[in-house]
């Protein structure tokens, strides 16, 4: 029988890049998956063009800010029917109240809970340590809120991954401006916790498709690499003979200056959000690295 699969963000980034390793995973081993992919919007472009990826696929219709339709997802199958549930939520904007984030995040980890699935991933994020946790704002204080909650289930088989900044924020028109960004805002020394997004879609497929009690209530960071701000222009000047496409510097500066989270965030020393890894969490990324390599 196929393993019934939730994937909630499943038409964003990180969903996206799920769902593609697991059906390439799907199409060269004898386990199958039914891949559930939540949407509020089962006709939209995003929705429809997953069924490019996996013919198979069923988009289901559901917003987690009506936590009755996503119970009925579950309630419709029962219980231990969708093995496994991979959640990434919206980001609700900079400076933006994330209060929905938090309720979003528990109403989906309680569901998963009561109807009792066998593999639980909430996408989180890299903060360099739990020791900064206090200091936390916004969107990075839901998530400490909802990874809290779901630790707090002690029969959820959970994991939490937490992905560094993704490099797809580099690239397009807004890519621009965060390199510029970077480069203006950052202390020169602090280090870029910089992740592909694809990555994340890998990480998460592997964890899904394995019986391994390994990956169960363990707190992964993903990261690819660790890159100061002009260590980062370089990365991208080795690899493509071309300068990574940016803004001029003042014009980061203003913005910096004129949004008021990032200019808060601006005259910290070392902004917390990417503050230079610790030892242990770059350790266990290449420990990762090592074991989905293989
Ligand atoms: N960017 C970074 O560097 C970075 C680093 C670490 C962590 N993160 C975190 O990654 C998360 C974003 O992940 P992403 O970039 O993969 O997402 P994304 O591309 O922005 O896509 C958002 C997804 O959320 C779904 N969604 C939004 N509101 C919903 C609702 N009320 N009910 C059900 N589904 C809803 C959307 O589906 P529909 O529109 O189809 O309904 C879409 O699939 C954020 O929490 C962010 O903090 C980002």
């Amino acid at each position: 029988m196929s393993r019934r699969i939730l994937v909630v963000g499943a038409t964003g980034k990180q969903g996206r890049a799920l769902i593609s390793h697991l059906s390439t995973s799907a199409s060269t081993s004898s386990e199958s998956f039914q891949i559930l992919a939540l949407t509020r919007n089962p006709s939209s472009q995003a929705a429809q063009s997953l069924t490019l990826i996996n013919q198979s696929i069923s988009l289901i219709k559901g917003d987690l800010n009506d936590p009755s339709s996503i119970r009925k997802i579950f309630e419709s199958r029962g219980k231990r029917s969708i093995y496994g549930v991979f959640v990434a939520l919206q980001f609700p904007g900079l400076g933006a109240n994330a209060d929905a984030e938090l309720i979003q995040g528990i109403t989906i980890a309680d569901l998963a809970n009561e109807f009792q699935v066998q593999r639980f991933i909430f996408s989180s994020l890299e903060r360099g340590s739990e020791s900064y946790d206090q200091h936390l704002t916004l969107d990075r204080a839901s998530k400490r809120d909802i990874e809290r909650h779901i630790i707090s289930l002690p029969s959820l088989p959970w994991t939490i991954l937490r992905p560094g900044f993704f490099m797809e924020n580099l690239s397009g028109t807004l890519g621009r401006i965060t390199t510029s960004v970077l480069v203006a805002g950052l202390n020169p020394s602090t280090q870029i916790p910089l992740v592909a997004v694809d990555d994340i879609g890998r990480v998460s497929s592997q964890i899904l498709t394995s019986s391994s009690p390994k990956y169960t209530h363990a707190k992964i960071p993903i990261i690819s690499s660790l890159r100061t701000p002009s260590q980062m222009l370089q990365s991208h000047l080795s690899a493509t003979s071309t300068p990574q496409p940016s803004i001029p510097l003042f014009l980061a500066r203003l913005l910096i200056y004129l949004n008021t989270h990032t200019k808060n965030l601006y005259v910290l020393p070392f902004p917390y959000f990417l503050i230079s890894l610790f030892p242990g969490s770059v350790h266990l990324s290449i420990r990762w690295t090592r074991l989905t390599s293989g």
